[in-house]
């Protein structure tokens, strides 16, 4: 489907034509049966519910339509954006409609927990959330390549599921080559402060919101997933907070988390510089953080034992166990019965007959190495 028939669509649905009819029960949204909220967020409270027509559970987005008209719009802008977009690391948008004085957005239904909530609990390791961080650096690269901006990446809009890690909320997406349908006024600040780039406060000085913007706040995700914590901490005064965003380069992750491995902490140095243009793109940081993963998937299948890794290793190493078994207890009753032979030599005079017969020692060519001293006087 294309944007603009995209776009007349949810229009026409949002003027009410195919916006499906309220129901009488209170914990319904249209044809939507709402079953429990799982998440909010700054302006939406998500609901799993059920859609009869389609017999599937989805993920209800929904807004107070008297939120006013730039959030209705801005609720419209993320449908068509996510319409427009197919990613695994990108959530399907199935509908948008409104009911009861409240617009929702109908879409596919994430099992998982967001990110921000994982790493609160420490529920999560660090290779999962740097996977995490890696698929929607995948997914950036894709949006970017067909001009859309999310402009809101956080831990809190990234979901964790068993098979996939997803970005959400692209209410605050904006497509660059449509600056003239900017929702936002100069001066309005679009974003979450600890995660924003400098150019999101002062374009003046640093540019326009790009692709790069993106990339200083997943760069600021990767620093809360090693660090425990956002670059810059969000109790502080939101001034100090924005002034040392535009005026200084971001924290070192060594500075926070001494042991951080090299690659990523010179990979989130990379994403936060403080120059748009300094920074890394995002295809090139999800192949760095992939080989990085890569790298200590290898590094703990090698610390594992053998036993474990490796069924052929397994079977050689139990064979040479058994032959060393065996080399052991030949030498352990050799040296048995070289005890007993020395001790019976002292001891008995049966065992001084046996040693003592010099023709019972050969020597190479047969002869008795005593045939001399037997010989001499
Ligand atoms: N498709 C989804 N499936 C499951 N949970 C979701 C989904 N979308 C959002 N959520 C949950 O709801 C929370 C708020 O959603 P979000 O879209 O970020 O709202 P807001 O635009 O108000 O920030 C998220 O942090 C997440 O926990
Ligand atoms: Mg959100």
């Amino acid at each position: 489907m294309t944007t603009t028939v995209m776009r007349s669509r949810m229009g026409r649905m949002l003027c009410g034509v195919d916006a499906p009819r309220a129901s009488a029960s209170s914990d319904r949204m249209g044809r939507y049966e709402l079953q429990e909220a799982v998440g909010h967020g700054g302006s939406a409270t998500v609901y799993r519910a059920l859609d009869p027509k389609h017999s599937r559970t989805v993920a209800l987005k929904v807004i107070p339509f008297g939120g006013g008209e730039k959030s209705g719009r801005r609720f419209l802008r993320e449908a068509r954006v996510l319409a427009s977009l197919k990613h695994p690391s990108l959530p399907r948008v199935y509908a948008v409609g409104r009911s009861k004085g409240r617009l929702y957005l109908s879409c596919e239904m994430l099992e998982g927990e967001n990110l921000e909530t994982a790493l609160k609990s420490g529920n999560v390791s660090l290779e999962r959330s740097v996977a995490a961080v890696r698929d929607v650096a995948r997914a950036l690269a894709y949006a970017h390549r067909r001009g859309v901006v999310h402009r809101d990446v956080k831990p809190a809009n990234i979901i964790l599921c068993a098979d996939r890690n997803v970005l959400i909320d692209f209410g605050l997406a904006k497509r660059l080559s449509q600056e003239s349908q900017q929702i936002t006024r100069p001066g309005q600040l679009i974003g979450t402060l600890p995660y924003m780039a400098p150019e999101q406060l002062l374009p003046k000085k640093f540019g326009e919101v790009g692709a790069p913007t993106d990339i200083r706040a997943l760069g600021a995700t990767l620093f809360h997933c090693i660090t425990g914590r956002a670059p810059f901490k969000a109790r502080r005064d939101p001034c100090e907070v924005l002034l040392r965003i535009v005026q200084e380069d971001a924290p070192c992750v060594r500075d926070v988390a001494p042991d951080a491995p090299d690659a990523l902490v010179e990979l989130c140095r990379s994403a936060m510089a403080r120059y748009p243009r300094r920074r890394i793109k995002a295809a090139e940081l999800a192949d760095a953080l992939d080989a990085w993963l890569q790298d200590r998937a290898a590094l703990a299948e090698r610390s594992r034992a053998p036993t474990e890794r490796n069924p052929v290793r397994r079977h050689r190493a139990s064979r040479i166990g058994r032959r060393l078994r065996v080399v052991r207890g030949a030498l352990a009753v050799a040296t048995i019965a070289a005890a007993c032979a020395i001790a019976t030599y002292q001891a008995g005079p049966w065992g001084k007959t046996a040693t003592s017969d010099p023709a019972a020692i050969a020597t190479d060519d047969g002869s008795s190495p005593f045939r001399n001293a037997h010989s001499s006087p």
